[in-house]
């Protein structure tokens, strides 16, 4: 009985495995990569192009089906110009002041507490916030969807805290079958590229109830630049 179970239980996982094992091929990232960026060194452009993975999806319901979302941290920091606020008791502000990371003191806070706009425009200033311990209480839902401040401890280095924030991408379906997430620039190497973009990927296919089956497509492109079909 214990050996049909085991039998099962290593046929289910060969299975799911299949249906996760990647269709991206190697050689279509590798030469889309190549494409993209050429393309960007032609144009010369005056600043450094983000590489978008756009993503277009099948066989889902954002109305009925529930909408997922997911992180993922990547190999390389896709944005490294992405800016991190730092909400922070004494010691963080001080730390920060120290790296160079903006921040915001508890007075401060509790000043734009009291006032709606003055967060919005906070929240628009930046696109990702950590907060202290003792803050971070002090905000509840102030930042808006998808703005909530990620905790920081004193026990953890700031700095590894904030490169952390910044490599990490966020993939969530709305009300839409496609989305678009920032996974490199054109200031990386092709290499690095294609190992972001390969984990994303895989990290996708992993969220999605049926796997590759709810994969319409996947493009990669530059800011400015045309889109190239991945799949
Ligand atoms: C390049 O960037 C600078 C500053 O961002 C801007 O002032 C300038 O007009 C830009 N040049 C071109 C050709 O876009
Ligand atoms: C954070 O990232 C920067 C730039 O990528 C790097 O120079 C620095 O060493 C990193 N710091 C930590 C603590 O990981």
């Amino acid at each position: 009985m214990e050996f049909v179970s085991v039998c099962l239980t290593l046929m289910l996982g060969f299975v799911h495995t299949l249906f996760l094992l990647s269709k991206l091929q190697s050689d279509t990232l590798r030469e889309a990569i190549t494409q993209i960026t050429t393309q960007a060194k032609e144009k010369n452009r005056n600043f450094t192009e983000t590489i978008e993975l756009q993503i277009g999806l099948k066989n889902y319901d954002p109305q009925k089906d529930k909408r997922f979302s997911g992180s993922v941290k990547l190999p390389y920091i896709p944005r490294p110009k992405m800016k991190v606020c730092m909400l922070g008791d004494a010691q963080h502000v001080e730390e920060a002041e120290k790296i160079g990371l903006e921040y915001m003191d508890v007075e401060s806070l509790k000043k734009l507490n009291k006032n709606k706009k003055l967060v919005k425009k906070l929240a628009k200033k930046y696109h990702a916030f950590l907060a202290s311990e003792a803050v971070i209480k002090q905000i509840p839902r102030l930042l808006g969807p998808g703005k909530f401040p990620t905790l920081v401890t004193h026990q953890e280095s700031l700095e590894s805290k904030v490169n952390e924030t910044k490599a990490t991408v966020k993939f969530q379906l709305k009300k839409v079958l496609c989305m678009g997430v920032a996974v490199g620039n054109c200031g990386m190497e092709e290499k690095q590229i294609f190992q972001n973009v390969q984990m994303s990927v895989n990290f996708l296919v992993s969220l999605l109830k049926k796997n590759w089956q709810n994969v319409r497509c996947l493009n990669l492109k530059t800011t400015m630049g045309k889109p190239y079909r991945l799949f």
